[in-house]
């Protein structure tokens, strides 16, 4: 798919991975649709591109929340007359205190945002694309749901989620002309990694990793999402963001 003149709909754009997908596409000719809870970090992507001479909307949305994602959806509609792309890209981590003592309220908080936004953004969104002769959902998985992280499982169990819900949608791309793949990145430079330890310091886990493999930055993810929704030959596809040394290849 050529990305110019398309409507990309972005969850989690507000920071981190989802605000560098937001500029890029904006940069290659998309029309940004800028899903967040976050409202002045939403502004603060609008603005970015908005000065850039791009085309960008804030609405704010909570990705586990169906009546919210029907508002995402129509608000692309009503802006933009419908949307071509979907990254469901919002995702949280649980932080400390770490599993097993993991606060049971905020596992099922992430299970919807982390699983079930990204089923239920991608049901919601195969009739508005179907209405434009097809379109690409993109979504962002993480490296956690091929290696078990042993302080965040709901993290991995939701990211492995993922990986298996696009691969099992494969073949929307035969019967509705929509492509639904993933990628799966290591650890990124965003404020999430800031989120998984006390709300200000990384987990150890995190500091851990950094060690093993160098830190990506989003720009990597983004361009990763780029090359995904212009190749037109990738369905229920999943890529691994970065390079990996052989040890970590082998344990995956
Ligand atoms: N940073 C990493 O190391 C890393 C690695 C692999 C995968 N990921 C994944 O990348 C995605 C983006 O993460 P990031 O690193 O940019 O983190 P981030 O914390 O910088 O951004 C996440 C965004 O999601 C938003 N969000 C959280 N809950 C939401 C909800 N219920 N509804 C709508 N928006 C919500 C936040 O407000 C925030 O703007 C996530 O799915 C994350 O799991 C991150």
């Amino acid at each position: 798919m050529e990305i110019a003149g398309k409507v990309a709909v972005i969850t989690g754009a507000s920071s981190g991975i989802g605000r560098t997908c937001a500029r890029s596409l904006a940069a290659a000719g998309a029309s940004i649709l800028v899903a967040d809870l976050d409202e002045d970090g939403g502004s603060e992507t609008v603005d970015s591109i908005v000065s850039k001479g791009g085309t960008a909307q804030f609405v704010r949305t909570d990705v586990s929340c169906l009546e919210d994602l029907a508002t995402m959806f129509a608000a692309a509609e009503e802006r933009f007359g419908g949307f071509d792309i979907l990254c469901n890209n919002a995702g949280i981590v649980c932080g400390e205190p770490l599993w097993p003592a993991t606060d049971p309220e905020l596992l099922m908080t992430q299970v919807m945002v982390n699983l079930g936004g990204v089923i239920l953004g991608t049901r919601l969104a195969i009739e508005p694309l179907r209405a434009r002769g097809g379109g690409v959902v993109v979504n962002t998985a993480s490296l956690a749901a091929l290696l078990p992280l042993e302080d965040e499982p709901g993290y991995s169990a939701t990211k492995a989620g993922v990986v298996m819900f696009t691969r099992a949608c494969g073949a929307l791309q035969r019967t509705h002309n929509i492509r639904v793949n993933a990628v799966l990145p290591w650890l990124v430079d965003t404020p999430l990694l800031g989120k998984s330890g006390d709300g200000s310091t990384e987990a150890p886990w995190a500091r851990q990793a950094r060690q093993i493999l160098p830190v990506l930055d989003p720009a990597d993810v983004a361009g990763a999402v780029m090359e995904i929704i212009e190749d037109d030959s990738l369905a229920g596809h999943y890529r691994i963001v970065g390079e990996l040394p052989d040890f970590v290849t082998e344990m995956i």
